[in-house]
């Protein structure tokens, strides 16, 4: 499919629904505290979402069960909510959620603590959130996309953090996966040539091990192989003519 410029109506309509998002997000990640299930933030998220008038995106996506996935430490993304699965103290759970506004989506993620947290989780996380911003240096009209990719991967890597390579963002608007990939990681070619009113889901998933990732048998939740902990930081953007817009969030 081709990647799809937005029209000054597309793009209002997804300010909304970015607003709506970063808004989910900072009322979760306020609630997040030890010995809460990950089904808990699944169902306060889904109602925080349909509160503001807007459909979770991921419920029933290709089957997805759950509004919000919630992953914690060693488990990379699209966590299944569970009732038996507890916060523990010390523990890092990433939050992924998407909205749908008036037909149009916006998808954004944030890893958080459970109470206090190791010094080196707590640097992963701001490294990975970090990661995200050093791409947005790159993402402006007549750049390429793998401007941006290439500066995910080296501000990582320079923490000794791996990359994942088996996920990567994407475009998004009346779909939540549009074209095109948007790869953390450098790729040969250099990508689409970035234009205004493109909108994408930059999304870092960077692990504080090996970059390499295996699937449960539930055939959603991704965890790192050699078990060491990952975080995600994911924003909906909009290329314009100078900054980005960051849609998913607060301004
Ligand atoms: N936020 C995820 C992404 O960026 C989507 C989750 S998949 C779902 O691709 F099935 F849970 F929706
Ligand atoms: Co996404």
């Amino acid at each position: 499919m081709p990647v799809t410029i937005k029209s000054e109506r597309e793009i209002e309509l997804m300010r909304k629904a970015g607003e709506i998002l970063a808004r989910t997000h900072e009322e979760l990640a306020a609630a997040i505290r030890p010995g809460m299930t990950t089904m808990d933030i699944d169902r306060l998220g889904e109602k925080i979402i349909r509160g503001f008038g807007c459909i979770p995106s991921f419920k029933n996506y290709n089957g997805y069960p759950a509004s919000i996935c919630v992953s914690v430490n060693d488990e990379v993304v699209h966590g299944i909510p569970s009732k038996h699965r507890y916060l523990e103290e010390g523990d890092i759970v990433s939050l992924d959620a998407g909205v749908i506004y008036k037909g149009y989506h916006s998808d954004a993620a944030r890893t958080v603590a459970v109470g206090k947290i190791s010094p080196e989780a707590e640097k992963l996380i701001e490294v990975t959130r970090q990661c995200f911003f050093e791409g947005m240096k790159f993402a402006k009209a007549g750049n390429h996309l793998n401007d941006i990719s290439t500066a995910i991967q080296a501000y990582a890597e320079k923490f000794g953090y791996g990359v994942v390579r088996d996920l990567v963002g994407h475009g998004i608007g009346t779909h939540l996966h549009e074209d095109p990939e948007v790869p953390n990681f450098a790729q040969k070619k250099k990508g689409i040539r970035l234009e205004p009113g493109m909108t994408l889901a930059v999304e870092p998933m960077i692990n504080m091990g090996r970059p390499d990732v295996i699937w449960m048998d539930d055939d959603w939740t991704v965890k790192t192989e050699d078990g060491s902990l990952s975080a995600h930081y994911e924003n909906t953007i909009l290329i314009t003519d100078g900054e980005p817009e960051l849609l998913s969030l607060m301004h």
